[in-house]
């Protein structure tokens, strides 16, 4: 569990770390700058040779994910789960399957992997997850239970 501080939103093909400094059985790098309304929080999570990053802030009061800092998933470590009211989120898709922000979803944060390295892909303002499809309510439903 690494954290960085930097000065501004990186810009697109600016590295954010090695692939070998997160561990690779869920092992966290955590990101923030500052932008004009306070903090904005990254965290990217590596499962095996997957990556994954997202704003950490909830849906549901945006609140940081993690308190305390880079405590991030369910004592299960199924799933990412928020530490205020214990909304649970898929790590591969950042879906939100339980807690008071259900159906809703973190904000992805753009990266890629390239020669080792976890890189900015790109610099829009991140997707928020939409309401969830049929299927995917089917499958929350079966990792719930
Ligand atoms: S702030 Fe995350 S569940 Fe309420």
């Amino acid at each position: 569990m690494s954290h960085r501080r930097i000065e501004a939103r990186p810009a697109p093909d600016s590295v954010i770390c090695r692939l070998d400094e997160i561990a690779a059985d869920l092992g966290t790098y955590r990101l923030t700058w500052f932008e004009w309304d306070g903090p904005y929080r990254v965290v990217v999570i590596r499962r095996g040779d997957r990556v994954y990053a997202y704003r950490n802030q909830c849906p549901h009061a945006l609140a940081h994910l993690d308190h305390p800092p880079g405590d991030f998933f369910s004592l299960d470590r199924r799933h990412l789960e928020c530490s205020f009211h214990g909304a649970r989120f898929r790590i591969a898709d950042g879906h939100c399957i339980a807690g008071p922000c259900k159906g809703r979803g973190l904000a992805r944060f753009p990266i890629r992997v390239e020669d080792g390295l976890i890189l900015v892909a790109a610099v829009e303002p991140p997707a928020v997850a939409g309401p969830a499809s049929r299927a995917s309510r089917r499958k929350s439903r079966k990792e719930m239970s």
